[in-house]
């Protein structure tokens, strides 16, 4: 029961959180057609540094090293709100651990961003 609890109560959060970061960006007129990654600027969160200590021991420097059956990152195609989800709860094989405790929301985000930069088709 606990554990349940555990594993949704941030996957809600993370809805609201997409949900308000979402809205924000299709109602920007400004917004240029480039993508802005507005969430590392605004919080001057270091995705290389983070990815470097938390993340290359699986997944490797380009994100297709593969160690654990970690997924490789220069093939998915997986969207934003899945790696949010996947990076804040861990793979439900329990390979890859969840960084919920570790990392921020933001952090969480700007990580999920960083790793569709290794699929050069994305
Ligand atoms: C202990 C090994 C391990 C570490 C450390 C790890 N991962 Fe993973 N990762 C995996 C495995 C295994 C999968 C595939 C899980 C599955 O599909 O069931 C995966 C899948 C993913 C996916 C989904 C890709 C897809 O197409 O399914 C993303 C995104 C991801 N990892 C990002 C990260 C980030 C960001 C970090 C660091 C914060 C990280 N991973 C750290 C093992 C790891």
């Amino acid at each position: 029961m606990q554990t349940i609890m555990k594993r949704l109560l941030p996957l809600f959060l993370l809805t609201l959180i997409m949900l308000a970061c979402g809205g924000g960006e299709e109602t920007t007129s400004e917004a240029p057609a480039a993508e802005t990654p507005a969430v590392a600027a605004a919080q001057d969160i270091d995705v290389k540094k983070i990815w470097k200590i938390r993340c290359i021991a699986c997944h490797g420097l380009y994100g297709d090293m593969g160690t654990n059956g970690a997924a490789n990152l220069q093939e998915s195609t997986r969207d934003l709100a899945y790696r949010v989800n996947i990076i804040t709860n861990g793979s439900e094989n329990g390979i890859m651990t969840p960084f919920k405790d570790i990392l921020s929301p933001e952090e969480i985000e700007a990580m999920a961003k960083y790793t569709m930069t290794f699929n050069e088709n994305l």
